[in-house]
């Protein structure tokens, strides 16, 4: 069974789920299936998993109901994050950035109404709006948090600067931004703030979108998957990036472990409140990433996962 992590003082399992491949962004549209990914978010609850990330942008909107069907009599015991401030317009793949405070409003409503909730674990400002004071997207937040729709705040994707404002306004319980062996920007200032200010730290995309797990050999993307448009994953990046992909193969093998496996690990061993939330929409990678919390990384295996190469390509 998995262990619990504290985001600030929000108790969920070490490892939660991603939820955004059950309902957009990878693979082609008729992979994704219903019963499917029923299936998945119920076998990681009995496998432990208490930490359910969504965004009403997934989808759109369509993750958030999925997740209200899994919920059922499981509320009390699992906890909820969802996400505000990008906007996917139905028939679009591009997002929007939109954190004015009147959209905040209108769309922690609309996705309580989605989840089937009265209240939300964890609400995340999923970007800062260039064009909106950040003073009053956190305003916004704040103030449905004393109205009683949220429990806690998050915020993703911001600078330290941007949480030094926001968590003087009122507590950050969490920042979310991509982190993993190939994107490790975060470690910077982001998670030494996050230690500093009693914050967890939830890494989106932990498995470089796929890339770290070793099953990605070339760019046969359908155009439904966010993968087909993304630097990181044209032809000559991917060949250059395997040598990443080798160094941490070879740390599995002496684990017996998988590079999926190896990659979150890797992750739980930067930080006592850091939560990956490796994303699948397959009961079987699930199980498999599930079983990253059993792996004990040496100082030898972490000295070699230092010493990876450097990343090509953008992450956007
Ligand atoms: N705050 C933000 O701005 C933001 C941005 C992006 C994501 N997120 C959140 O973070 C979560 C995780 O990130 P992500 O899903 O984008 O990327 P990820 O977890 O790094 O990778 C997801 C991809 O890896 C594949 N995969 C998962 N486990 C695997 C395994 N053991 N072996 C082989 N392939 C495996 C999945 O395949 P299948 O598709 O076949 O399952 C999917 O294509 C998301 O689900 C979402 O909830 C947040």
């Amino acid at each position: 069974m998995l262990q619990q992590r504290q985001l600030g003082d929000l108790t969920v399992s070490e490892i939660g789920l991603g939820c955004v491949g059950m309902s957009a962004e990878y693979g082609a549209a008729h992979e994704r299936n219903e019963s499917a990914s029923l299936n998945t978010l119920e076998r990681a609850f009995e496998r432990g998993i208490t930490f359910y990330d969504t965004a009403d942008c997934y989808g759109p909107f369509t993750n958030e109901v999925l997740l209200s069907k899994f919920l059922g009599d499981k509320r009390e015991d699992v906890v909820i994050s969802t996400k505000a401030g990008l906007v996917r317009e139905t028939g679009t793949d591009t997002y929007v950035i939109n954190a004015r405070p009147e959209h905040l409003k209108t769309a922690c409503t609309e996705s309580l109404q989605r989840l089937n909730i009265e209240v939300v674990d964890i609400y995340f400002l999923h970007r800062v709006d260039p064009c909106v004071p950040i003073e009053d997207s956190w305003g916004a937040l704040l103030e449905l948090q004393q109205e009683g729709h949220v429990k806690h705040l998050g915020i993703c994707e911001a600078t330290r600067e941007q949480l030094d404002v926001v968590h003087r306004m009122g507590a950050v319980t969490a920042v979310q931004s991509e982190f993993s062996l190939w994107t490790r920007d975060a470690e910077e200032e982001i998670i030494p703030w996050c230690e500093a200010n009693g914050a967890g730290f939830v890494p989106f995309a932990p498995l470089g979108r796929g890339f770290l797990t070793g099953t990605i050999a070339s760019a046969d993307f359908d155009d439904d998957d966010i993968r087909s448009t993304n630097p990181r994953f044209a032809r000559e990046a991917i060949a250059a990036n395997q040598a990443i992909v080798e160094g941490i193969r070879t740390v599995a093998t002496n684990h017996g472990a998988t590079p999926a496996q190896i990659a979150i690990a890797w992750i739980l061993a930067q930080g006592e409140s850091i939560v990956p939330i490796p994303g699948t929409k397959q009961v079987a990678y699930m199980e498999e990433n599930v079983g990253a919390a059993t792996i004990d990384l040496t100082q030898t295996d972490l000295a070699l996962l230092e010493a990876l190469p450097p990343t090509v390509g953008s992450r956007y």
